[in-house]
């Protein structure tokens, strides 16, 4: 999988196709998707036309609420499958635990099947935390390839991100560089880019990979788009890491999957 990717929401399927085929041209090859963004379809017209075979690129999508179930999730899995107008999925995952729901088993037994009948490369879950992941793997026996979730300099999720790695779980950051907002700000972080010579939104990407995390940063600016996966150039120190991980806010700062979720 590669490390970043591009993230697609919250754009629509019309601006979504042209948002892709400029992200290939600039080097993207993973662009993440879900049922709930409702630009499947777009992102599907997207990797059809930036002239690329399949097999180079990698599409991530995710099932919602409603196809919390074993065979909702085998639905769900034909729908994406269609709008995307591809014959198999690279990674598919349970967008949210919803724990409320008391589905999110059956629906990983579902992703499963998927998994052994060829029709996705990998599976996995969002939004997980380590009591989420304890059900699904004490009760399947199959661990996720993959937790997205949400994790960026003011959210470093050291509980989550420790249970993902001694369960060789890949962790992938969501909101990677908090929106863009205030996080690309702090000083910290922008002395760190001047010694560099390079954006904050670099450093804190690069902070990612420092941390062996996967990012999808969304960007429909070509320059920082072009930007954000221009990161493999330099190298964060140890201190630089630590300097950027005590921005952390805490748990609270995060969205709380026990609490929302679609
Ligand atoms: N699994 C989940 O539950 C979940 C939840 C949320 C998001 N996601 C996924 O994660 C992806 C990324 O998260 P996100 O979109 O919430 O947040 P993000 O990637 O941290 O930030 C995106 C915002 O930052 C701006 N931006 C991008 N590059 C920048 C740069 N170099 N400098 C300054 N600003 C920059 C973008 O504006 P411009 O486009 O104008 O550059 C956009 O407004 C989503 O698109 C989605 O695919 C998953």
């Amino acid at each position: 999988m590669p490390q970043v990717g591009l993230g697609t929401w919250p754009l629509a399927d019309r601006e979504v196709e042209k948002v892709v085929v400029r992200a290939v041209a600039a080097g993207y090859r993973l662009f993440d998707t879900a049922h709930m963004y409702a630009n499947e379809k777009g992102v599907g017209h997207g990797l059809r036309a930036c002239g690329l075979p399949r097999e180079e690129l990698f599409v991530t999508t995710k099932l919602s609420a409603r196809s919390h179930g074993y065979d909702e999730a085998l639905e769900a899995y034909a729908t994406s499958a269609r709008r995307l107008d591809v014959d198999y999925i690279d990674l598919f995952l349970i967008h949210w635990p919803l724990p409320w729901l008391d589905r999110y088993v059956d629906a990983w037994r579902g992703l499963v099947k998927l998994f052994d009948d060829g029709l996705v490369r990998a599976i996995g879950v969002s939004n997980f935390k380590p009591a989420h992941l304890d059900r699904v793997i004490d009760e399947t026996g199959v661990v996720p390839d993959v937790n997205q979730i949400q994790v960026s300099p003011y959210t470093i999720r050291e509980v989550t991100r420790a249970y993902d790695a001694d369960h060789s779980i890949v962790t992938q950051s969501w909101s990677p560089i908090g929106l863009g907002g205030a996080l690309l700000s702090e000083p910290a972080i922008v002395a760190i880019a001047a010694r560099h010579g390079k954006s904050a939104a670099q450093v804190v990407l690069r902070w990612h990979v420092e941390l062996g995390l996967g990012a999808v940063p969304k960007s429909v600016n070509p320059e920082r788009m072009a930007a954000n996966i221009d990161i493999f150039d330099f190298a964060l120190s140890d201190d630089e890491i630590a300097a950027i991980s005590a921005l952390d806010r805490g748990e609270a700062h995060a969205e709380d999957s026990d609490e929302t979720g679609n």
